[in-house]
């Protein structure tokens, strides 16, 4: 039995599923084409997913090829409730609502569980930790899973490396037309939505910190300069710092860019990025906020430890011991997903073609696979990209027989 916040609000959310589905063509005409044959007939999905517009139509269509569907969500805050009242009218269960506690959000985890899934669907690492480390769920037969997100994956690299891992999973974030199109320009644009959103002042004019260069970093400081800002990088790997130097950035140490930025964005997925000492040196007025997965990248804790009040929705103004505010978007978790709706649909529906594919692959192929970390396999990307072209009418070449032998010719 779902719990959710509030099932009157399911026609709404049906609204927001034609909205999206209606703009995530390659993914609904995948599912229509496998529709008849019902592929995941008698599957449990167990699925730890953003619960938005764009995931609704994943797990409906998942649920229209056969599997039972149970889903919760990949973060506290981050629920469209409209949406979960209409997954759950559409016989998905669902245990999920905006504003959760961390035990709350644990207890929906633990309920998905429950359900017994053959294929976990996750973002973050969440639910396929726990059913591996969490004494409860160590004896359910998952026979593998997928992963939305880098977190996630850094996170299993690491149980990989230690012999810890249980079942295959697909590494959905690796695919190219995961992380170049979703990671940078969902990311870029739906970065600006949210801080937009949450502060409606201008980017133009003001030094913008954008911490990390990764495919988000790259997405959303190339954003925030067309929004007219001068933008700053920090970064860690040297490669990556050389990159966005010759992107044409200001790239420096934090403890640097600290002291001259009016708004932060971290997108690293590391800890203590924003830490107490760069809180303390920033301007009076300074806006720092993160995209990445967890809420460790600042210290968030010191800020909403001070004299804080609520000044936006979404934007909280914290008065430090030396007398500067300094203000949170989103108590610094996802900014994108919480001040702003994530990434828009035609985006997501590269990203979910990628996820139902690989379930699909999971499902036929586990009993040949090794409890490793998979890539999405070469032929799934290349035909989500060709599906993508051709959903968009654009047209490209082919080698002829003369290039291909002058390719194979060394
Ligand atoms: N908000 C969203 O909608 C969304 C979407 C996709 C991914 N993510 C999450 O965003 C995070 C980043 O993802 P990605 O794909 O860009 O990863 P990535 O590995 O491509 O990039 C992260 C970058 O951060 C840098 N970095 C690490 N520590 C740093 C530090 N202390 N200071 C400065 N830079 C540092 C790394 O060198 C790397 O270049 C992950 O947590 C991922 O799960 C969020």
């Amino acid at each position: 039995m779902s719990k959710i916040k509030d099932y009157a609000l399911s026609d709404r959310g049906r609204l927001a599923y034609v909205w999206a589905k209606d703009h995530m063509r390659i993914l609904t005409h995948s599912i229509s084409l496998l529709a008849k044959s019902k592929p995941l007939k008698g599957i449990t999905l167990g699925v730890c997913l953003q619960i938005t517009k764009e995931t609704s139509v994943l797990l409906v269509g998942a649920k229209e090829l056969g599997a039972k569907v149970v889903a919760c969500s990949g973060n506290p805050l981050t629920t469209q409730d409209d949406i979960a009242a209409f997954l759950v009218s559409k016989g998905i269960e669902v245990f999920a609502w905006s504003g959760q506690t961390k035990s709350e959000h644990d207890w929906c985890q633990n309920k998905v569980l429950s359900y017994k899934p053959d294929i976990i669907t996750d973002d973050g690492g969440d639910l396929n930790t726990k059913a591996h480390f969490d004494r409860k769920f160590r004896l359910l037969k998952i026979i593998g899973g997928t992963e939305e997100t880098t977190t996630g994956i850094n996170r299993y690299l690491a149980m990989q490396n230690k012999g810890k891992l249980r079942y295959p999973i697909i590494a959905v974030n690796n695919a190219k037309t995961k992380t170049l199109f979703d990671n940078k320009y969902g990311t870029g644009q739906s970065t600006i939505d949210g801080y937009l959103r949450a502060m409606n002042l201008l980017f133009a004019s003001k030094r913008t910190v954008v911490c990390g260069y990764g495919y988000l970093g790259k997405g959303v400081a190339q954003k925030c300069a067309g929004m007219g800002s001068k933008v700053i990088v920090t970064e860690v790997d040297p490669i990556k710092a050389l990159e966005a130097h010759m992107d044409g950035f200001y790239v420096m140490p934090m403890s640097q860019a600290a002291k001259i930025g009016d708004i932060f964005i971290t997108c690293t997925g590391m800890t203590d990025v924003i830490q107490k000492q760069h809180l303390l040196s920033m301007k009076n007025g300074a806006i720092v906020g993160n995209v990445g997965h967890f809420d460790v990248e600042i210290d968030s804790k010191f800020l909403l430890n001070q004299t804080v009040r609520q000044v936006r929705p979404n934007l909280d103004e914290c008065i430090l011991p030396n007398g500067k505010k300094i203000y949170l978007v989103s108590k610094g978790r996802v900014a994108n997903l919480i001040a702003s709706e994530g990434h828009p649909p035609e985006v997501m529906a590269l990203s979910f073609s990628n996820q139902l594919y690989s379930i699909l692959y999971v499902l036929k192929n586990h009993k040949k696979m090794k409890n490793l970390i998979y890539d999405v396999p070469k032929q799934i990307d290349n035909q989500v990209a060709t599906d993508a072209l051709n959903s968009m009418s654009v047209k490209i070449d082919r080698l002829s027989k003369k290039q291909i032998a002058y390719q194979e010719n060394w």
